[in-house]
């Protein structure tokens, strides 16, 4: 049962996500006078499917509707996943979606205003490139980045929403799968794992070598900063992704990484309550948690002096 606990993960990334979206706005909120856009590049189908708990929690889109920013554009390639996307917050807002086509040819779903909301059935890849070509380029925009795996990423969004700039970005970096995918062994998988991360990938690395090397080789010389932390569980030993925050206002990283998360306990406690609750509702037998999460700011790797969320 290699995805055991794996939920606890999905919990862990979404409260992150929460709560990165919480300290974000407040910190611009105060700020920043322009308009502040969520858009969401990996939207899914509304819902995260827990399959350990046999039970679905609110996905992203559904979270960052509480947010409050000035417009939503959410792209989701699937039409099956986007139709539930759609259902999902028609149902959370209460509310009756218009739909239409693009001229070539995708789907949408959009509420006009307060706040607009546009849900695409597109490859965002496309749909990002339309926004920055005929957004207002003064909106600010938070993108969350969230590719399941290599072959739903391509390196050439993440430049282009970096070299958009007024971007900030909350990158699921896929760090298991690229070590996976760059062994001398997994050839077939070499074309897929150079789109995602870029050509001049090396070969053969560990772990934390590759989120150093992506922040350092391929975000930061595009001047942005960046700030990131992994995480992993005893109970799927197989699996590692790191949360990777990246702005070009490194005013910006510093504040809400300080806010978010060197604030260990409220963080901890936070995804804690959401496990529990989701225990719950599922009628998990296990009862008591057995200290399988971790979760660290990167570069503390010693055992002994983990900073973070890692046990409990
Ligand atoms: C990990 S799931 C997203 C989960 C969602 N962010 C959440 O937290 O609730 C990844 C989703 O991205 C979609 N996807 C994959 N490649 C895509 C692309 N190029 N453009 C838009 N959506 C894509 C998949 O169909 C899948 O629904």
């Amino acid at each position: 049962m290699s995805n055991t606990y794996s939920g606890d993960k999905s919990i862990a990334k979404l409260v992150i996500l929460q709560k990165y979206l919480w300290a974000y706005k407040r910190i611009l909120d105060n700020n920043w006078e322009q308009d502040l856009w969520y858009v969401d590049t990996h939207a899914g189908n509304g819902v995260t499917e827990l399959p350990d708990y046999r039970l679905n929690i609110a996905g992203s889109p559904i979270r960052a509707l509480e947010y409050d920013f000035d417009a939503y554009y959410l792209y989701e390639i699937d039409s099956g996943h986007w139709q539930s996307l759609c259902d999902a917050i028609e149902e959370r807002l209460g509310i009756e979606l218009s739909f239409g086509t693009l001229d070539t040819g995708e789907e949408y779903a959009i509420r006009g205003s307060d706040p607009r909301i546009l849900i695409h059935n597109m490859d965002s890849m496309d749909g990002v490139d339309w926004l920055i070509e005929n957004g207002n380029s003064y909106k600010h925009w938070f993108t969350f980045v969230d590719p399941e795996g290599l072959n739903d990423l391509e390196w050439d969004l993440l430049r282009k929403l970096i070299n958009r700039g007024n971007t900030d970005i909350l990158y699921n970096f896929q760090t298991s799968g690229i070590v996976r995918n760059s062994t001398d062994g997994a050839e077939h998988a070499h074309q897929a794992l150079e789109d995602a991360v870029g050509e001049d990938v090396p070969r053969n690395r560990s772990q934390d070598f590759y989120v150093q090397w992506f922040r350092e080789n391929k975000i930061e010389p595009l001047d942005y900063h960046t700030a990131s932390r992994k995480m992993t569980s005893r109970g799927s030993s197989n699996w590692r992704y790191d949360l990777i925050f990246a702005s070009g206002n490194e005013t910006a990283v510093n504040n809400v990484m300080e806010d978010i998360m060197q604030n260990e306990d409220t963080l901890r406690a936070d995804v804690v309550e959401e496990i529990q609750e989701t225990r719950e509702r599922a009628n998990d037998p296990q009862g008591a948690f057995d200290s399988r999460l971790r979760f660290e700011e990167h570069g503390s790797e010693s055992e002994m002096s983990q900073s973070g969320l890692y046990e409990y």
